[in-house]
C-alpha cells in the first residue's frame, strides 16, 4: 500500500458524469460525521458528492488502483473542503489498506461504494490501451505499474485458454473463431496495438449490420482477465460484513451481467445468513433521461444492502 499524496493537480475532464449519482446518494445517505469509502474513486464524481454529505466531522476514504485517477480526484475533492484520505491499491485488499492507513479496525465504515469497471478517462485515453476506437499500445492495465500488459498476455496465452476467456468473460459466441484467428496471426506478428487487434477481429467476424463493434466483447474479456476484475469483486463481496458498522450501507454499480450476477448472488447469500438486509430500493436502473444525456450509463445496474443494527 502507498498512501497517495497529490503532486500535480489537474482539472477533471468536463465530459465525465458520475453514473446514477442521485440513486447512489439516496442509498448511501451520507450523514455529517460518518466515515464512507469509495473503493473505485475514478475521477471522483461520486466521491465529491458523498464528501459534501459527510461535512462536518466526517471522512471520505478513496481507493483506486490507477494513480492517475487518484491525482485527478484529489484536485476535485480539494474543492469541497472536507476530510478525505486517498489510498492506492485494489479494493479486494480493503482491510489491509484501511489498517495500514491507520483507519481500522475492521467494521469502521458507514458507507461503501463500488462503481465497477473502467473510468471514462481510462477508456478515452489511447495510451491506456483499453479502446478499440482510439489506437494505442495494447495495455489495458488499470494500474500501469502492476501486472502484465494485454499485449504480453496475448502473446503467451494458450489458444484454448484464450477461447475460454473470450467466451466466458466476453460472452462472445464466436470465441473459438476469434481465438484461432489471433493464434494464426500471432505466429507471424506480435499484436502490440489496440488498432491491430480491433481490425483483426473485424476481419475474423465481420459486422453484418450489428450495432456493436465486433471487438467489443473480446476487449471486455481481455480487460477483465488482465485486471482480475471478477476475482477482486468476488473476494470483496465475501468479506463485506467485516468492514461495515451496524446500519452501514453498501452500494454496487455494475455494467455487465457477469458482475451483476456476482453482486446479486452475494447480497442474496449475505441476507440469508443475516449479515445484511436487502435495501428497500431493490434493483435500480438509470432513468431514460440519464441514458440520453450519458450513454455510458445505459448498462448500469445498482444494488444496495444494509448491515443490520445501528
Ligand atoms: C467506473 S470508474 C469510477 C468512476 C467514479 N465513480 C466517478 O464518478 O468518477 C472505476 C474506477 O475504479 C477503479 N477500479 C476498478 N477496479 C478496481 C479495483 N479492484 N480496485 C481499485 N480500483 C479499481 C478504476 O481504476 C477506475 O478508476
Amino acid at each position: 500500500m502507498r498512501e497517495y499524496s497529490p503532486l500535480n493537480r489537474v482539472n477533471v475532464e468536463p465530459e465525465h458524469l458520475p453514473v446514477m449519482l442521485e440513486e447512489t446518494l439516496r442509498c448511501l445517505a451520507p450523514q455529517p460525521g460518518e466515515t464512507m469509502l469509495d473503493g473505485t474513486l475514478g475521477l471522483g464524481g461520486h466521491a465529491v458528492e458523498i464528501l459534501r454529505g459527510l461535512i462536518p466531522g466526517g471522512t471520505l476514504v478513496g481507493i483506486d488502483r490507477d494513480p492517475q485517477a487518484l491525482e485527478r480526484a484529489s484536485a476535485r475533492l480539494d474543492g469541497v473542503g472536507g476530510e478525505y484520505r486517498l489510498l492506492h491499491g485494489t479494493f479486494d485488499a480493503l482491510g489491509q489498506l484501511l489498517r495500514e492507513a491507520g483507519l481500522g479496525p475492521d467494521g469502521a465504515l458507514d458507507g461503501l461504494l463500488l462503481d465497477l469497471g473502467v473510468s471514462s478517462m481510462q477508456l478515452d485515453r489511447a495510451e491506456r490501451g483499453f479502446s478499440f476506437r482510439n489506437d494505442g499500445p495494447l495495455d489495458m492495465r488499470m494500474d500501469p505499474g502492476a501486472g502484465e500488459s494485454a499485449a504480453s498476455w496475448l502473446a503467451a496465452v494458450p489458444v484454448e485458454e484464450l477461447s475460454r476467456v473470450i467466451r466466458r468473460y466476453g460472452e462472445e459466441p464466436q470465441a473459438g473463431r476469434i481465438a484461432r484467428g489471433i493464434d494464426r496471426y500471432r505466429q507471424e506478428q506480435r499484436i502490440e496495438t489496440t488498432g491491430q487487434l480491433a481490425s483483426l477481429i473485424e476481419e475474423l467476424v465481420p459486422r453484418r449490420g450489428k450495432k456493436i463493434h465486433p471487438a467489443t466483447r473480446t476487449f471486455q474479456a481481455i480487460r477483465i482477465v488482465i485486471n482480475r476484475e471478477l476475482d477482486c469483486l468476488r473476494e470483496t463481496l465475501e468479506r463485506l460484513d467485516r468492514y461495515m458498522k451496524p446500519g452501514g450501507r453498501v452500494v454496487v454499480l455494475s455494467y455487465h451481467s457477469l458482475e451483476d450476477r456476482l453482486v446479486k448472488e452475494a447480497f442474496r447469500q449475505r441476507v440469508k445468513e443475516g449479515l445484511f438486509l436487502a435495501h428497500p430500493a431493490g434493483l435500480l436502473r438509470p432513468s431514460e433521461t440519464e441514458v440520453s444525456s450519458n450513454p455510458r450509463s445505459r448498462s448500469a445496474r445498482l444494488r444496495a444492502a444494509v448491515r443490520p443494527g445501528g
